[in-house]
């Protein structure tokens, strides 16, 4: 479903080439669930931003769904992102213009598609929103726009959720609930996902957890790896 092969990035600071992605090889299956933990600054959300079509890699191939990725126009790739995938960002990105419902509804106006109005029901149920449809994003907690956030990237049904940090602003009880919605999403939909995060208990919910450390895959566990339990206590400190 996604390959990742010999994939670097490096951004321009200046007349400096700081690279970010120092050689990145990864194979997601279709319908894995998988989860990618590191420390801050590793290049955790430059890897999703280019599996999500968001931005090009220097050099390398990103194959989605056995199409290459990088050798698709700026429009097609929209195209790709608005059909087939759902982002999370990692600072929300609602547009602050438009109410709850209208940034849910977004990516189904954004295709010239016609809202499924008991998707939008079940959904506003799901991150525990209703009633808010009419707010705007800064009538909203941070919690509750990263609800708003996580809504909006499924209501397409997308085939591929990236999640950057979903639950990086909610509390305990709250990052249950949305890791519970996810995982229904992913057990019932088929949906692959690549959720970041450095939440451990976050990471419990993927079927693989991939360690990423200053541009590279450091390593990874399966859940029926043996030492599958010890890699998630070893980074719960
Ligand atoms: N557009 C950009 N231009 C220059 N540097 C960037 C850009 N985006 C990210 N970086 C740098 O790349 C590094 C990795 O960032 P990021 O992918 O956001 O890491 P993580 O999500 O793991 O915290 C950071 O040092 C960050 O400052
Ligand atoms: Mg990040």
């Amino acid at each position: 479903m996604i390959e990742i092969s010999n994939v670097t990035k490096e951004y321009k600071t200046g007349n400096e080439k700081v690279p970010i992605l120092k050689g990145v090889d990864l194979s997601i299956s279709e319908g894995e669930f998988v989860c990618i933990i590191g420390p801050s600054g590793s290049g955790k959300t430059t890897l999703l931003h280019l599996l999500g079509g968001l931005d090009i890699p220097t050099s390398g191939n990103i194959q989605l769904q056995g199409s290459e990725l990088s050798s698709k126009s700026e429009k097609q790739r929209t195209l790709i992102r608005r059909r087939e995938i759902g982002f999370v960002f990692q600072n929300y990105q609602l547009l602050p213009t438009l109410t709850v419902y209208e940034n849910i509804v977004f990516p189904i106006h954004a295709d010239g598609k016609k809202v499924s109005p008991k998707e939008v029901e079940t959904l506003l149920e799901a991150v525990d929103l209703k009633g808010y449809e009419k707010r705007f994003p800064h009538e909203l907690s941070g919690g509750q726009q990263q609800r708003v956030a996580i809504a909006r990237a499924l209501i397409h049904n997308p085939k591929i959720l990236l999640a950057d940090e979903p639950t990086g602003n909610l509390d305990r009880q709250r990052s249950g609930d949305i890791l519970d919605l996810l995982a229904t999403f992913h057990y019932k939909r088929k949906q692959t996902i690549v959720m970041v995060t450095h939440d451990m208990f976050a990471a419990g919910y993927a079927d693989r957890i991939i360690l990423f450390k200053d541009g590279v895959i450091e390593a990874e566990v399966k859940r029926e790896d043996d030492d599958y339990a010890k890699f998630l206590t070893r980074f719960m400190a």
